[in-house]
């Protein structure tokens, strides 16, 4: 099965990728061509370059950051409570609809 997630950049601009069950968010953005995701480090959890925002509708219904990435995202650039790094959301049924903010920092 596969999610639709929307990704909404700094401008407003929005664009709509539809992701595979099992895809982790950052890597669906980097193949969807979404600006703004550079992921330096491929999903290791130590470049802090896959930051995005979850919209605000999205806070309490995505599982919180495990505890290694609540550390790396002390890196991130404009970090808030809607923080969260992409390579670490996992794409299942429960996300269908997701909306993501990309930061200023990175576009
Ligand atoms: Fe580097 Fe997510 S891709 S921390």
């Amino acid at each position: 099965a596969s999610m639709n997630v929307k990704f909404v950049s700094a401008d407003g601009a929005e664009e709509e990728l539809s992701i595979d069950d099992g895809v982790s968010l950052m890597e669906a953005a980097v193949h969807g061509g979404i600006d703004g995701i550079d992921a330096d480090c491929g999903g290791q959890l130590s470049c802090a370059t896959c930051h995005i925002y979850l919209d605000e509708a999205w806070q309490s219904r995505v599982p919180p950051p495990a505890a290694d990435e609540e550390d790396m995202l002390e890196f991130a650039v404009g970090r808030d409570a809607r923080s969260r790094l992409s390579c670490q959301i996992i794409m299942n049924a429960s996300l269908d609809g997701l909306i993501v903010h990309i930061p200023e920092s990175q576009t």
